[in-house]
């Protein structure tokens, strides 16, 4: 009981005590500025279809998926990249994704259809609670799709619908998801490594099915430790308690997505660990205008450390292909939100005429995403709360925006909104808003807003 209470004490110590770092004036004002450079452009794509919108930067999806590629290749001999189509399933980012050669990374048998429509040749269906209509699909289709289990149940659901196929259509291809080392919550993913050469075995008696990867994902990295750590235990599991019959038959090592945007997290006060705890104790606390940043590493970074990790002398993980589910790496900035202040309340509230359901979820409230009006453009950051349309208090873009006043019939730009937006939306109160594709050259509208 003592322990528990000193653990818990250390835990509230370490909150009180941490220092989160400030978030620069000049890098604020730098990313301000890029988007403010490319001003008319939205301003066109507000004046020809309207707001809300989502603006879909075609250009700025081809940099990032090249980009990723580039950075793989340069540290990886042999890969394979499968985009993580819940982080943004809009068709247009699907369809050119699967035309660089890329595969996708699907988690229901909806996004599984939606894969096979595009005419995708490389997918990899993970997650749990995969149901027996979603396994169906799955094996329908060997050739295409190689089905990530998630835990002893499913992989027995699994042998009976591959025992129950009429005509063998070829063996259905199968990884294993380990748990990762997160623990907690996140056991609710995979298996516990100790037993997987058990499940392999398993599998193997099973006719159909030949499994041939490991498959990890771990969440939210800001640098690769959590995902060398995963490949060091993986690796030094295998050396001790797989034997070489069955490790000689993996393929691939699967090391998910989870890879932090270059720009890191951007947070206001009140959404740091202090800064939580604060408002739990004292609601009515005043927080201060700071931003902060948790910075993230480049993208060179993670592949340099996580190839280092793998080809470890001894480590068996070597000579395997390996797999990554990249989501919000790829599709952050490939997606802009175009708003509309529509009223102005006193000198300092004004109403958009789209609630943060075209996000899908609450994250202004979690993070900082600067808002930057670009019917008055400037650089200083006002105080002004920015509220979306809906019926709740809590629909709130900001506190602030980037201009030089604001008034109504301005338009604003969230930018960088591409990731766990799109996907998430949701017609509460009002109708999901139309998509205006820029390819560099022209503006089209590419999905009509629904009434
Ligand atoms: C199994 C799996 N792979 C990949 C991803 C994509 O993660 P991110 O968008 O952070 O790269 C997720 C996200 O939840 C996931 O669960």
């Amino acid at each position: 009981m003592e322990s528990r209470q000193s653990e818990l004490n250390s835990a509230f110590l370490q909150i009180i005590r941490s220092r989160e770092k400030v978030l620069s004036r000049d890098v604020l004002q730098g990313y301000v500025e890029d988007f403010l450079t490319k001003k008319e452009i939205y301003l066109e794509s507000d004046r020809r279809f309207g707001a809300p919108q989502y603006f879909f930067d075609r250009t700025s999806l081809a940099q990032k998926a090249d980009q990723f590629d580039a950075a793989c290749s340069r540290h990886l001999d042999r890969y394979q990249i499968f985009y993580a189509m819940k982080s943004n399933s809009f068709r247009r980012i699907i369809d050119h994704i699967t035309s660089c050669g890329m595969g996708l990374d699907v988690s229901s048998g909806h996004e599984l259809s939606m894969a096979l429509a595009t005419g995708c040749q490389k997918i990899i269906f993970s997650g749990p609670g995969k149901t027996d209509e979603e396994l169906g699909l799955a094996i329908s289709h060997p050739q295409q799709v190689v089905l990530l289990m998630d835990s002893p149940g499913e992989l027995s659901r699994l042998a009976k619908l591959v025992g129950q196929r009429v005509r063998s259509k070829g063996e259905i291809r199968v990884g294993i998801r380990v748990q990762n080392v997160q623990g907690g919550i996140w056991n609710k993913f995979g298996i516990p490594l100790f037993d997987v050469t058990k499940t392999f075995i398993n599998a193997l008696s099973i006719k159909g099915i030949d499994p041939c990867g490991i498959q990890f994902h771990t969440s939210w990295n800001l640098n690769p430790a959590a995902q060398v750590k995963m490949i060091d235990q993986i690796g030094s599991y295998i050396v001790r308690k797989m034997p070489e019959d069955i490790s000689r038959r993996l393929k691939f090592i699967d090391i998910g997505g989870g890879f932090w945007p270059e720009h890191g997290e951007w947070l206001n006060a009140q959404n740091t660990d202090k800064g939580t705890l604060l408002a739990h104790v004292k609601p009515a606390f005043k927080f201060n205008k700071t931003h902060y940043i948790r910075e993230a590493r480049p993208i060179d970074y993670f592949l340099k450390k996580i190839s280092w990790a793998i080809s470890r002398p001894g480590n068996p993980l070597q000579g395997l292909e390996v797999w990554m589910e990249p989501g919000r790496w790829i599709s952050t900035p490939v997606m802009h939100i175009l708003l509309k202040v529509i009223d102005k309340k006193g000198s300092r509230i004004v109403i958009t005429d789209g609630g943060i359901n075209i996000m899908g979820w609450e994250r202004p409230l979690t993070e900082f995403i600067p808002i930057i009006n670009l019917s008055q453009p400037g650089l200083k950051e006002l105080s002004t709360m920015v509220f979306g349309s809906l019926c709740t208090p809590h629909d709130v873009w900001g506190r602030s925006f980037f201009g030089t006043g604001i008034k109504v019939g301005d338009v604003l730009l969230v930018p960088d909104q591409g990731a766990y937006t799109y996907s998430l939306r949701q017609s509460f109160i009002k109708a999901k808003c139309r998509v205006v594709q820029y390819d560099g050259n022209c503006l089209e509208e590419v999905e009509r807003q629904e009434y």
